[in-house]
């Protein structure tokens, strides 16, 4: 995966305050989700925080527990996740708890901000990303440079708000305490801004002493080239999905979802299915929703594999369907290789048409998985 798996957590009160306005930080966690929250840190390579959480919290960011440190190091991994902070203006203080307890550390900023934080000496990476601060660019970065493959995002809310509007968040943890901040100044946990238009995946939900642990996933599919977390995690199901195909030696195994821009579901569908032999994945999983729909102009579908481009079975190939459905942006994993047909190249017709196609190689060995009999 080009970035790590980004998980956001934050604990809020009733009334969706991250702080209130006191000098003190404000304890809303109970002692028991303290410790949970040492655990998903524990399990984590790397735990970001914004400088203004620094300021604010001057926290350490350290995995408390001898024991689960002792089981990172007995794994092969640093007693303790590298740390990471962003600051667009390099203005940090040296002396705070951040630099001067735990393993590594990295700060990301700006050209600007690299200068200043330069000069204060920390025991620290200076990254600068350009003269702004992309968190694409970051999270690339922290994969390549660090081998991070799952971050903690411990706030605060400016840094929690832009990795969810930039479609960059996985996974949200959220705690609710049950207390009220009631102060219109207080820092919020999300602010202003676009959001995807519809609901969230509830993961989970665990009740830790007085205080409720809400898990969720975003659901809403990326709208350019560039790919959303949750378009990683609908071509994980198509690839799921093309697990369920009934085994064939004339045909791959091929799974595919349909998903409205404000993330619902809308069809899904695999090779084979319900008894028909020659049914293809994207085939079935349209076949499944009303031609009118109007929710099709938006929606992506992901494939396992790129649709189809010559068919003898039917009359009409998969691109040719999913275009006369009207759909716009494909994901798929992996591009069809020359086994049934030669040069079959579903993503040129449908890129020649208007039509986004991702292919995000990251996946393809989970779409050739149920299809290893075919040597393809
Ligand atoms: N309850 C919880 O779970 C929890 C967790 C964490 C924090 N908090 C609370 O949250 C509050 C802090 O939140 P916050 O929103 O003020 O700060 P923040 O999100 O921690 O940090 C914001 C700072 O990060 C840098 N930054 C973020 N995005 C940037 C970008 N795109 N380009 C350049 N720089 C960028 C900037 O640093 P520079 O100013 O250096 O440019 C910015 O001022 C505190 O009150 C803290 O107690 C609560």
């Amino acid at each position: 995966m080009p970035h790590p798996y980004v998980l956001l957590s934050a604990a809020v009160s009733l009334d969706g305050y991250l702080d209130d306005t006191g000098p003190e930080r404000l304890l809303l966690s109970s002692p028991a989700d303290f410790d949970r929250v040492d655990e998903v840190r524990a399990a984590s390579d790397a735990i970001l925080v914004g400088a203004g959480t620094l300021r604010a919290d001057n926290p350490r960011l350290l995995v408390n527990s001898p024991d689960r440190r002792a089981a990172r190091v007995a794994e092969g991994r640093p007693a303790y996740p590298l740390k990471v902070t962003v600051s667009g203006s390099g203005d940090l203080d040296p002396a705070a708890n951040f630099w001067h307890t735990g393993g590594a550390k990295v700060v990301y900023t700006t050209d600007k901000g690299a200068d200043r934080a330069r000069g204060l000496g920390l025991a620290a990476d200076v990254v600068p990303l350009g003269p702004d601060l992309d968190w694409r660019a970051l999270l690339t970065h922290l994969r390549a440079g660090y081998g991070v493959e799952r971050l903690m995002v411990e706030g605060g809310g400016r840094v929690h708000t832009q990795l969810l509007q930039q479609g960059l968040a996985d996974e949200l943890q959220l705690v609710v305490a049950p207390l009220f901040v009631g102060q219109p100044h207080a820092p919020r946990l999300f602010g202003p801004g676009g959001y995807q238009a519809g609901r969230l995946r509830l993961l989970e939900t665990r009740r830790i002493e007085d205080v409720v642990l809400t898990r969720y996933e975003p659901t809403a599919p990326g709208t350019g080239p560039l790919p959303a977390a949750a378009d990683h995690h609908w071509l994980r199901l198509a690839c799921e999905l093309a697990a369920l195909c009934p085994p064939s030696g004339t045909a791959f195994s091929v799974g595919a979802v349909v998903v409205a821009a404000d993330g619902t579901e809308l069809a899904r569908g695999h090779s084979r299915e319900g008894g028909d032999p020659v049914v293809h994945a994207e085939e079935a999983a349209l076949g499944k929703l009303d031609p009118a729909d109007p929710r099709l102009a938006g929606a992506t579908v992901y494939s396992s594999l790129e649709p189809c481009a010559h068919r003898a079975s039917r009359p009409r190939p998969c691109a040719r369907l999913i275009l006369d459905a009207g759909v716009r942006r494909v994901v798929t994993a992996w591009r069809e290789p020359d086994t049934f047909v030669t040069d079959a190249d579903g993503t040129g017709l449908l890129t020649a048409r208007g039509v986004e196609v991702l292919v995000l190689p990251e996946h393809a060995r989970h779409a050739q998985e149920p299809n290893a009999h075919l040597r393809p």
